[in-house]
């Protein structure tokens, strides 16, 4: 299948009422994405048979862009391009990776990471690339959520069902760190995609992350209210969080 009847294949699903929807707008995000961006640069972190390659490979047909595609395992059949690059390399190993495809350190417009799903992982890919990303570029985060895991749910997996909690905290921590260059939205349903844009403007590289300060326990917040009843007050007259209406 050309890659263009892919994309009117996942077109025509995305449309439907089938719940094979949801995976088919997350590929589409992706061609949407990766068409805004004409001779653009792209990179994918787990290439596997290549579903995100042929998305964002139909998009370089039109637009002169290019993709480079990262696995750990030998995925060099996955599809078949002038405009791919496949490295197989670990997909924190960017010393080794830009030796392959040099091209990348020119700046990057999109990242797809979607490779080995543990939230220290992602972690190491996002400080790994972030700094290499264009202002305005794009990190797209598969299997962010649960929904899909939870019990009773069509794929009930209590491992899965965690993990994917886990990497969505951990792109949350990374945005709280490093709200100043960044954006984040989170589409739902299928895997989930998380979606990190890197702000017009911004700073080439991340802060570090805190140790995590995600408070769990209901009691202790109910001591602390009567310790502290005044924690958030709005001292001024909102003028640094509202927007004006006149
Ligand atoms: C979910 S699949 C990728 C699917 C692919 N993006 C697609 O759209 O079809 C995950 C892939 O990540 C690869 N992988 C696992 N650990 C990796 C690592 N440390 N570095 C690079 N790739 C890795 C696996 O071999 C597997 O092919």
């Amino acid at each position: 299948m050309s890659f263009a009847s892919y994309i009117e294949k996942l077109l025509e699903t995305a449309n439907s009422k089938e719940e094979a929807r949801h995976a088919a707008q997350q590929l589409i995000c992706l061609y949407e994405e990766a068409c805004k961006h004409p001779n653009g640069l792209f990179l994918e972190l787990g290439t596997d048979r290549g579903q995100g390659s042929r998305a964002m490979l139909a998009a370089c047909e039109k637009n002169g862009a290019s993709l480079v595609s990262i696995d750990i395992r030998d995925c060099s059949g996955a599809v078949t391009s002038d405009r791919w690059t496949f490295v197989q390399a670990s997909s924190t190993d960017r010393d080794y990776i830009v030796t392959q495809a040099p091209a990348l350190l020119g700046g990057i417009d999109l990242v797809y990471v979607d490779s080995l799903h543990t939230p220290e992982h992602v972690e190491k890919e996002v400080y790994a690339w972030f700094d290499l990303l264009k202002p305005g570029g794009v990190m797209f985060f598969d299997d962010i959520d649960s929904g899909p895991y939870l019990p009773a749910a069509r794929k009930d997996n209590a491992m899965m069902e965690i993990a994917n909690a886990r990497i969505r905290r951990k792109i949350e921590d990374i945005f709280y760190a490093n709200v100043d260059v960044m954006d984040l939205s989170m589409i739902y349903g299928s895997t989930g995609l998380g979606v990190i844009r890197k702000r017009n403007g911004a700073g080439e590289g991340l802060r570090p992350l805190p140790p995590s300060r995600r408070r769990q326990n209901i009691f202790m917040a109910k001591i602390s209210r009567r310790l502290f009843p005044n924690q958030y007050r709005n001292t001024g007259d909102g003028s640094d969080f509202l927007i004006p209406l006149s």
